[in-house]
Order: structure tokens, then C-alpha cells, then sequence
């Protein structure tokens, strides 16, 4: 009987596709999906460590699986994945004896014949062991089709791995190493893939998108990839996470302005508002730089739809340097934030050099102030948009009623709607009548159209 595997993913985008990657090679390799923690022979756990503590995370969960293990008398192969296998490496196996083996983040590709491996030699301890070599010259391409995607309506396609950026609060290029381009042949290939199994959306990935550049092809930087991608046919709609404010070109603004398929919409994290936070950040721009940028996108898409990531409490940050991240949030209204208490991380320049001199308190006081805002700025933004007809990709029913469906409008805004199952994978034209806090209702206008016919 095929051995049963199980992947329980936390963190970004990036590890979402990392499970679907790593479910694939395991399918390929033999083995069979179950969504029951019991019945699996093997469970894969894929970290992350962006922020908060999450190796504790980690090692509750590793209790639990060893905690059944106590009581049955038998524990799955445990892998560890990810950003928190990378940081930690072997501690892993010392601190956990649930874990067989540890996989770095560049090591995915191997996750089949170590897993293989675990599943032979379960009994024996002396086979634990971790695989986290980092790379700089890592070839950073995966096969065509073994990836197994969550979503049937949106694939996930990666173009960048690593980050050269090293901004002073950021795990990521010590957990993910050195950025490497994925070749552009290959990017089409999978974005052909995806579409041909039914994808209407892809979602290009890396840490910073904007500043691909294709190994196999000097003359396609990021702006040349998105019309190569717009070019396909049977794709609907492209966007991509997330790009940096520095690495946005005029000729990234001029294919986002003159290609159909790439949604109106960016996601641009700023950081902070202040200039002297996003020195101390080594964010590498001002805070009259990301303004004029905006205006220069606004400019060219006055329809555009911005959102953004914003840490409070970075350390150095004065109550003044607070004011600006609000007044910058006011100045570009967003359509929507992500917004974060700053925590310490392992490795990174903030944490060897600067002290945490924003007490937990003032860190909340600086959140709750920001996300207030956020909340007015949000509800007016979405208020102005009844009466709209918006394009919406329809992508789920909800759970608790068949005939309600939920999409996204083109500048990523959830829209929930009733209307038939059938719908869900198309593009249809919706009339927004309510503004939630976090999401619009609509109607869709063909519906009506279709039952006449
Ligand atoms: N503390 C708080 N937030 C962080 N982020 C990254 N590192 C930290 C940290 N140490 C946030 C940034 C980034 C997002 C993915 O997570 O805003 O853009
Ligand atoms: Fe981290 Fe900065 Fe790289 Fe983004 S650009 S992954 S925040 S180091």
C-alpha cells in the first residue's frame, strides 16, 4: 500500500509553493496525500521565521507528533522544511527526537530520496540529519508539471529566489541566500503549464520581482517578462509579489499601463514613513522618492490600487518618526496594509547592532494607532467604488452556502457575491452595491443577461 504524506505549510506565498513543489515530488516519488495528521507515514513541516517566534511554533507541534508517538507506540517520518530549517539546522534533531531530517530551503529537490530514506531507516536514530547547504550559484529551475497546485483558478509561479537587499530587519537572505533568476523559457513553460490546466491567473514570485533578470536571455528584465506572460493566450490575469520601491522602472510602469492581462494593482512595501527610520532600516530610499513614485504610477494608472507592508517600532523610532508613517498612509491610501510590530531576528543587522528601545506597549499603542487609520482610509476607498462595475475573477463559494461566491476585483479588493458554482474560474462583470470593512458585495451584471438569452 502507497505510504500516506501530509504538508503543513506556515508563512508566505513563497512556502505555499514551495508545499505545492514538494507535494508534487512526493506523488511523483509514490507517495499519497491524506489530510489526516493520523493516517500519514510522513509530515512535512514547512516554516517560516519572517517574524514572531515561530521555531516555539515549531517545536509545539513536534511535541504533539511525539506525544501520539508515546502514546501508539509508532510517530510518522518528521521533515522540517523552510526558513526555520535553515536558521536552526541540526538544533532541530538536537532539541526534537520526533524529527528524522532537516531540509534547507534550497534542498527541496532532495526531499523524496531523504524522506525515502527516514521511511527505511525509522527505527535507527543514527540516520537523522540535516541538508542546508546554501548556494550562491544554486540552479534554481524545477521540472514542468510536477508541482501540485492548491489552486485551480490562480498558479503560483516562481521567477526569483534569495534576496541581495539585506534590509537590517530582514531573516530572509539568510534563510533563503543569494538571489537567483529563474531561466525566462522556463517561467513561460510554467505559466503555459499552469494555464493549460485550467489557471485564468498567474502570480509570478520572488523577493524582489522587479529585479529579474533572465539568465537565459540578457535582454528580458522584469518589464520584458510581463509581455512575454501577457502574451499567452487563455491567461487572464498576471500579478506578481512583491516588487521594491528602488528597483521600479519606467519600463516596468509602462508594461504594468499597456498590458491587459497585468492586474491594476501593486503591492509596494514601504516600510516606514520616515526617511531617518528607512535609513536605519537600509530600506536604500527616501520618503520623497517612494512618494514620487506613486505619483508617477497614479500618474500613469490613475486606477492603480496600492498596498503595503509597514513595520512600528523598528528600533530608533521616535514618536515623530511614527507621525510620518501616518501621514504617509494618509498621503497615499492605500487600498490595503499589512501592518507589523517589529521583532527581532536572528542574524540580521538590526538585532547585532541596534537595540529594541520601542517597548511592547508603545509598539502596540503605534499598531492599533495605524490600523485605525488604515480602517477610515479602507472603508472611504471602498465606499467610492458602489455603483462600479468591476471586472472580478470569481475563485470560491463559501463554505456555508452554495450559492454564494467570493472573487477579486482586478486591484486585488474581495468581492462576495450570489451566483451560481458554475461561475467560479470566469471573469465577469460585477456591480459593487455594499462596502464592508474588509471586503465589497456585488451583483453580477451578465447574470441577468444570461438568463434572458
Ligand atoms: N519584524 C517585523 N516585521 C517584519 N517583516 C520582516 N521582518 C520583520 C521583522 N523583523 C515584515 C516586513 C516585510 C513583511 C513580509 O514582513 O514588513 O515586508
Ligand atoms: Fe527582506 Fe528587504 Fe529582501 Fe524584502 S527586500 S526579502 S524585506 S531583505
Amino acid at each position: 500500500m502507497a505510504k500516506k504524506y501530509l504538508i503543513e505549510t506556515y508563512g508566505c506565498q513563497m512556502n505555499i509553493h514551495d508545499s505545492e513543489r514538494m507535494a508534487g515530488l512526493l506523488e511523483q516519488a509514490g507517495y499519497e496525500s491524506t489530510a489526516d495528521d493520523m493516517d500519514a507515514d510522513v509530515i512535512v513541516i514547512n516554516t517560516c521565521s519572517v517574524r514572531e517566534k515561530a521555531e516555539e511554533k515549531l517545536f509545539t507541534r513536534l511535541g504533539e507528533i511525539q506525544h501520539r508517538g508515546i502514546k501508539s507506540g509508532s510517530r510518522p517520518v518528521v521533515a522540517v522544511t523552510g526558513c526555520v530549517a535553515q536558521q536552526e539546522g541540526s538544533r532541530i534533531l538536537q532539541r526534537s527526537s520526533a524529527v528524522d531530517v532537516v531540509i534547507g530551503t534550497q534542498n527541496i529537490k532532495r526531499l523524496p530520496m531523504l524522506v525515502d530514506d527516514a521511511v527505511q531507516h525509522h527505527s535507527t536514530t543514527s540516520r537523522r540529519g540535516a541538508v542546508l547547504e546554501l548556494d550562491p550559484l544554486e540552479d534554481v529551475s524545477f521540472p514542468l508539471g510536477i508541482a501540485k497546485r492548491h489552486d485551480p483558478h490562480k498558479a503560483f509561479v516562481t521567477i526569483i529566489e534569495g534576496c541581495n537587499e539585506f534590509c537590517a530587519f530582514c531573516v530572509v537572505p539568510y534563510t533563503r541566500g543569494k538571489e537567483r533568476m529563474r531561466g525566462a523559457a522556463e517561467i513561460v513553460g510554467d505559466a503555459e503549464n499552469a494555464v493549460a490546466d485550467g489557471a485564468k491567473e498567474i502570480q509570478l514570485l520572488g523577493q524582489i520581482v522587479n529585479h529579474y533578470k533572465a539568465p537565459d536571455d540578457p535582454s528580458c528584465d522584469f518589464a520584458a517578462l510581463l509581455e512575454r506572460l501577457d502574451a499567452i493566450e487563455g491567461l487572464q490575469r498576471i500579478r506578481f509579489a512583491s516588487p521594491h520601491p528602488r528597483h521600479v522602472t519606467p519600463r516596468m510602469i509602462d508594461s504594468m499601463r499597456r498590458l491587459p492581462k497585468v492586474c491594476r494593482h501593486l503591492h509596494l512595501p514601504v516600510q516606514s514613513g520616515s526617511t531617518s527610520t528607512l535609513r536605519a532600516m537600509r530600506r536604500r530610499h527616501t520618503r520623497a522618492e517612494y512618494l514620487e513614485l506613486v505619483a508617477r504610477l497614479r500618474e500613469a494608472m490613475p486606477d492603480i490600487a496600492l498596498s503595503t507592508d509597514i513595520i512600528v517600532g523598528f528600533p530608533g523610532e521616535t514618536p515623530a518618526d511614527f507621525e510620518e508613517t501616518l501621514s504617509l498612509a494618509e498621503a497615499v491610501r492605500y487600498h490595503s496594509m499589512f501592518s507589523f510590530k517589529y521583532s527581532p531576528r536572528p542574524n540580521t543587522l538590526a538585532l547585532k547592532r541596534m537595540f529594541d528601545d520601542v517597548s511592547e506597549e508603545e509598539k502596540t499603542r503605534r499598531i492599533v494607532e495605524l490600523q485605525a487609520l488604515q480602517k477610515r482610509i479602507q472603508g472611504e476607498l471602498f465606499a467610492a467604488s458602489i455603483g462600479r462595475v468591476e471586472p472580478v475573477l470569481i475563485d470560491s463559494r463559501s463554505r456555508r452556502r452554495e450559492w454564494e461566491l467570493s472573487g477579486r476585483t482586478s486591484g486585488n479588493t474581495v468581492v462576495n457575491l450570489s451566483g451560481d458554482p458554475v461561475w467560479i474560474g470566469q471573469v465577469l462583470p460585477v456591480r459593487i452595491t455594499e462596502a464592508n470593512p474588509n471586503s465589497l458585495r456585488g451583483e453580477a451584471v451578465t447574470a441577468f443577461m444570461k438568463a434572458e438569452i
